[in-house]
């Protein structure tokens, strides 16, 4: 893929410098001293639990066994305190790079961690407050990511999601220092991945690439951008979604990184609004989560009309829809709502709790979080309530 090729903009060549296709740990050493500046950086490498099960882990590690080297495993959603624990663990080596491998969570924990590890006394307490006040940039370690699922378009952002199971509420974390210096796409690195976190990792680029397009905050790139990633994931929709081939791993890490991309610069909508609470309190994985509602909403915004809350218009809504529409090659809205539902309901995924009764809260859950106001058509209480229970129907009613 060329620059070029994206419209009004060189959006490819924008930070983070991206890497795509290439064997990771052939490049490792190079991009690790190029981030960091120097030619013996002290490097943090913080990776997910499977990591030292993956055939990839031990040439990648040692690619980078020349320099001064800590590993750091980083298991479950990120939290406050597990920020704070892997920021102590940053200062102490005192690395001059953070390279996170894994996939959103570990990205999102290394990202925050680094950001915070400026500070003189990591706490919990000064994660939560970062996240209010946002992330600065200065004296924050260069952040290296490779991702090893396809979907959450982390090693793209400049935020990070923090869990707060305390509160029951999802915490963003947001700051220039938190976009990776260099983003190395290894489509080898997707070899192994369970189905379960494979199709959750499709439903979650499917979200990101339709919210990216239909944002109030979409601009020509996002809509391109998001476009494409549905193009990519077009073939990957109805096929059994285990042993993806290198082409498919590699449409699929790269549908991931540009819904990524389009989400870095339109934010998401009501889907990811509403998919905070089914992870927290009905335990459903990320994707899963924003996929799950992925259809209703499509239906909806796609019906916007004098109830659109873009103030360039319910037509440009209808058609950056279109386009996404279109980019899958498939016949119209309906269409693609049904594929998404078909892949929301895969059997690799667990089945999904009965949240008819829970509806009510987790729309006036959803309205609380201020990505819900970027959606393009009107929502309020009553209408998240319906599209849940929409959904839930669809699921029970059968
Ligand atoms: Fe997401």
């Amino acid at each position: 893929m060329d620059a070029a090729d994206v419209p009004g903009s060189s959006v490819l060549m924008d930070s983070p410098r991206t890497i795509v296709g290439v064997r990771a740990a052939e490049l490792a050493a190079e991009v690790v001293t190029g981030a960091a500046g120097t030619t013996a950086p002290r490097v943090l490498v913080t990776a997910g639990s499977g990591f030292a099960l993956r055939s990839w882990s031990a040439p990648l590690l040692a690619a980078l066994g020349s320099f001064p080297l800590h590993t750091v495993v980083q298991s479950g959603l990120p939290t406050p305190e597990s920020v704070a624990l892997l920021a102590h663990q940053v200062r102490a080596h005192r690395a001059d790079v953070v390279v996170t491998i894994g996939g959103g969570s570990v990205m999102d924990a290394g990202k925050a961690a680094a950001a915070l590890s400026v500070t003189s006394d990591p706490t919990p307490e000064s994660v939560v407050r970062m996240c209010r006040e946002g992330a600065g940039a200065q004296g924050v370690p260069p952040i290296i990511a490779l991702p090893t699922t396809p979907g959450t378009g982390a090693e793209a952002t400049p935020f990070a999601t923090i869990w707060h199971r305390d509160r029951g509420r999802k915490l963003s974390l947001r700051g220039s220092a938190l976009l990776p210096a260099t983003a190395v796409l290894d489509p080898d690195l997707l070899v192994g991945l369970p189905a379960p976190h494979l199709v959750s990792c499709l439903l979650d680029t499917l979200a990101q690439g339709l919210e990216g397009a239909w944002s109030i905050r979409a601009d020509e790139r996002s809509e391109w951008l998001g476009a494409t990633a549905l193009a990519l994931l077009a073939d990957l929709l109805d096929r059994p979604h285990d042993n993806l081939d290198a082409t498919q791993r590699h449409a699929a890490l790269l549908a991931g990184h540009l819904a990524g991309r389009a989400i870095a610069i339109a934010g998401t909508t009501v889907c990811h609004a509403m998919s905070y609470s089914l992870t927290l309190r009905h335990g459903l994985s990320h994707g899963h989560a924003c996929g799950v509602t992925l259809a209703a909403v499509l239906r909806y915004n796609a019906l916007v009309d004098d109830d659109c809350t873009d103030p360039r218009g319910a037509l440009r809504v209808r058609g950056a829809i279109d386009k996404a529409v279109q980019a899958t090659g498939l016949d119209g809205v309906e269409t693609l709502a049904r594929k998404i539902e078909g892949l929301a309901r895969s059997p690799a995924l667990p089945p999904v709790p009965d949240i008819r009764r829970d509806a009510t809260r987790i729309a006036t859950e959803a309205l609380a979080y201020d990505r819900a106001g970027n959606n393009p058509r009107r929502v309020d209480v009553a209408a998240l309530t319906r599209l849940l229970a929409r959904t839930a129907e669809r699921d029970y009613a059968r």
